[in-house]
């Protein structure tokens, strides 16, 4: 196989920031030079191209989306079907980011050869360069690896098990629960895990997590010791439609300027101030007959032919 990287491949970075491609192990580099990992969710093709041509490091396709997007009340019945076609389209729009995929609840959760063959679909169908899944799964972790699939693990608030935590709540608030977060984490890194989120959990807990393991920690809901953070796309431009976590910081007012536009729009509509003549197209002026002779013809003709 040729090693040349063609410049106009679906994959070749684009726009300002083309900075070479992230890869699983250029993260697990950034964490060694000391480099903070940026990350964004992204569900569909535009925001997918805003947020690599702003030079976010991570791109993951979550299943949030089943919330942020679908409208479901949780993540929990989200399909591999619509989890591919968002991953799809994501990739459509994703060059230089890493692109990683969210397994859906239940697509992980019986053997491990199903596991396996569901996060070969991400790769395979949709052009995802990792999966993510929650909770400790080391076999599984080990089976990907070895089938060549970066794998990013998800400890502390795992939002699939939000039945099992009876709520989305904060995890590891006590010195044995950080004790066994960080064996999960060792675990998951021993296993081939390239990277961790952390969500939900102490800033203490994330720190000396971020400390003992050799892969990047990326945090949300984790305080600022990690080696990246993670947002949900729809909380950091406020488009959740929801009060945001503690967590969230909104960089935009998104919802306002939207709402904003429409109102503007359907009363321009009522007020035929939309479109204008500017907003028209015209017929060549040698084809612009006196409008009512010929519409008086017309009529007279179609009277005739009825008779
Ligand atoms: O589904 C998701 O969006 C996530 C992250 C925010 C970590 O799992």
């Amino acid at each position: 196989m040729s090693l040349t990287t063609f410049p106009g491949s679906a994959h070749a970075a684009r726009g300002p920031n083309s900075l070479a491609k992230v890869t699983m192990p250029a993260l697990t580099e950034m964490k060694r030079q000391g480099k903070p990992i940026s990350a964004l969710t992204a569900y569909d093709y535009s925001t997918a191209r805003l947020v690599d041509e702003a030079g976010i490091d991570l791109i993951l396709v979550g299943d949030s989306l089943a919330m942020v997007v679908l409208g479901y009340e949780n993540t929990l019945s989200i399909t591999m079907d619509e989890m591919l076609h968002h991953t799809r389209a994501v990739h459509r729009g994703a060059r230089r980011a890493l692109l990683a995929a969210d397994m859906p609840f239940g697509s992980y959760h019986g053997s491990v050869s199903e596991g396996v063959a569901n996060a070969v679909r991400f790769v395979k169908e949709a052009g995802a360069e990792a999966v993510k899944i929650e909770g400790a799964r080391t076999e599984l972790v080990r089976a990907l690896s070895d089938a060549e699939i970066p794998v990013i693990g998800h400890l502390g608030l795992t939002p699939q098990s939000l039945h099992r935590m009876g709520g989305y709540r904060v995890q590891a608030r006590t010195a044995v629960a950080v004790d066994h977060l960080l064996a999960d984490a060792l675990a998951l890194e021993q296993a081939g895990a390239g990277a961790v989120v952390l969500e939900g959990v102490p800033r203490e807990a994330a720190e000396s997590i971020t400390a003992e393991l050799e892969i990047p920690t990326i945090g949300i809901g984790a305080g600022p010791g990690c080696d990246g953070q993670i947002l949900v796309y729809h909380d950091l431009v406020n488009l959740t439609l929801a009060p945001p976590a503690k967590f969230v910081r909104q960089y935009a007012d998104a919802a306002a300027l939207v709402r904003a536009a429409l109102e503007h729009y359907r009363k321009d509509v009522e007020q035929h101030a939309f479109p204008s003549d500017a907003e028209s197209y015209h017929l060549p002026a040698a084809e612009r007959k006196p409008q009512k002779n010929s519409r008086d013809a017309m009529r007279i003709a179609a009277t005739q032919g009825k008779a």
